[in-house]
């Protein structure tokens, strides 16, 4: 059928499925920027569609459409959705999905851990009923793309022996995040920062990623994984490239992962020198990381990690940049701050502004707020300064309600659009920084992280 389009989602019963796929299918479908469209999930537990409509319902929720009109929009939406239940390999696809009539667009959603990621691409590849599309298909792979760079090769090699690269989509969901898009609006299309935009200007950058948090229910990953593979060699090394980025000629999918790539390239290797890493201990009100169930009892893995890491080319030369993220911290924040080098004073009282430097601040979540510090004149006689922000609160300047990062990445996958996904090279290029110094760290020569307390400050602890 003619542009229709069936979006398969397979581990349709898990957790992300639930909580982040289908209820980004839904901010699409009530936005009516999902038309003619089949939902099909796909997995081993047995459900009936109702089952399965049943379950889905229960994480639907009504932002873009008033409360009256809202269960009319979930039952039509419920209704695109259907369930199939099956192994991962070609037989039971064909048994599940050869009674479907075959559609124009297909694009399949690997919401599976990654273990399962090679079976269930050489299943489609070796199911007769998808023969059909197997040159039109699109693929969207959830993080985390391996666990190392030798690994994140393997399973490149495996999955590029059925499909091209340009039918994979990477999701890595910051760079759906409005305020991590909008890095590039406010690098090029704003006159004024871009020619202060290096190491002339400014003094350093730091990117902060902070979770009151401690494991919610994930240990089985997160122990494995640790904090620098969990947020920092994904999440933050993609913002930091944004952020660093040279100019690009305009907005295209080549142009933006050539630039990336470029500058991950310059990123020198994270060494021990460069890196602290802690575990957070118990409060006595919150255990200990190696308390929690599911975590090793000699666990070095890191819950906190701050890596001072070095681009060396010309712009950035001597700046350094600092990537900080932690669990169990005071705060939850995500947010780059861009500091810049102070003024040479010609006014006598600059104490306070000459402490702190400009700097600029963008605040990526819990809420969206860009802002500059400033020196500003106190109101009344003489010259007393002191600091000032010009602040942008996106909850005051738009009505707008900020999209959920999964359905602005959902929607460029239907239109094609690669510009926010991460490429094979990009991602091999942001392995390579921190390979060396995981493998070391977690070798059994390894220092064991420094502890800090549930809930500290993380600038009173390290
Ligand atoms: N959850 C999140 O918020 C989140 C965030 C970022 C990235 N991710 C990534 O997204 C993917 C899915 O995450 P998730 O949290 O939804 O995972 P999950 O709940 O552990 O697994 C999803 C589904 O996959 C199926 N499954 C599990 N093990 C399997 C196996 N060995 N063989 C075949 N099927 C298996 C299960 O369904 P059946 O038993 O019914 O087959 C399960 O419901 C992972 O790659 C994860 O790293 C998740």
């Amino acid at each position: 059928m003619k542009d229709k389009l069936r979006i398969y989602v397979f581990g349709a019963s898990g957790d992300l499925a639930k909580r982040k796929t289908f209820p980004a299918l839904f901010e699409l479908f009530s936005r009516g920027l999902l038309n003619d469209v089949e939902l099909v999930g796909y997995a081993r537990t047995e459900m009936s569609d109702e089952e399965f409509r049943d379950v889905l319902s229960e994480f639907l929720t009504c932002r873009y459409v008033p409360g009256e009109s809202c269960q009319t929009y979930m039952d039509d939406f419920l209704a695109l959705c259907t369930y199939e239940h099956g192994m991962y390999d070609a037989d039971s696809l064909d048994k599940a999905f050869s009674k479907y009539e075959h559609v124009e667009n297909n694009i399949f959603y690997m919401a599976l851990p990654p273990v399962v990621y090679v079976s269930a691409v050489d299943a489609i590849h070796g199911a007769e009923c998808f023969e059909y599309c197997q040159s039109s298909l699109k693929l969207v792979l959830e993080k985390p793309f391996g666990h190392s760079l030798a690994s994140s090769e393997d399973l490149q090699d495996s999955l590029s022996s059925y499909f091209v690269e340009e039918q994979f989509y990477r999701i890595d969901h910051y760079l759906g995040k409005e305020l991590v898009q909008n890095i590039l609006v406010l690098r090029f299309a704003n006159i004024f920062f871009e020619p202060l935009w290096n190491s002339e200007y400014i003094e350093r950058v730091d990117i902060f990623w902070k979770e009151t948090l401690s494991l919610h229910g994930r240990a089985g990953y997160f122990d494995k994984y640790g904090i620098i593979k969990d947020v920092i060699q994904n999440h933050l090394i993609q913002i930091l490239a944004l952020i660093s980025i040279e100019r690009i000629a305009e907005l295209s999918t080549d142009n933006v992962s050539c630039a990336k790539l470029k500058l991950l390239d310059s990123v020198k290797k994270l060494t021990k020198n460069n890196a602290v890493v802690g575990q957070y201990i118990g409060n006595g009100q919150v255990p200990g990381y190696l308390e929690e169930p599911g975590v090793s009892e000699k666990s070095k893995t890191p819950t906190y990690a701050r890596v001072n890491l070095e681009i060396e080319n010309e712009r950035w030369k001597g700046v350094p940049f600092t990537i900080t993220a932690g669990k169990g911290l005071d705060e939850t924040v995500t947010k780059v701050v861009v500091s810049f080098k102070r003024v040479k004073p010609i006014f006598k009282d600059m104490c306070e502004c000459q402490s702190v430097p400009n700097k600029l601040v963008i605040q990526i979540q819990p809420e969206p707020h860009i802002y500059l510090g400033i020196c500003n004149k106190v109101p009344g006689e003489g010259f007393k300064l002191s600091k000032k922000r010009l602040n942008f609160l996106y909850s005051e300047g738009y009505n707008e309600q900020i999209p959920d990062a999964y359905a602005s990445l959902i929607l460029d996958v239907i239109k094609g659009d690669k510009n926010m996904f991460v490429g094979i090279e990009e991602l091999q290029a942001s392995w390579r920084i921190f390979d060396d110094f995981l493998a070391e760290s977690e070798s059994n020569d390894g220092d064991m992280p420094v502890a800090y307390t549930f809930g500290a400050n993380e600038k009173e602890v390290f």
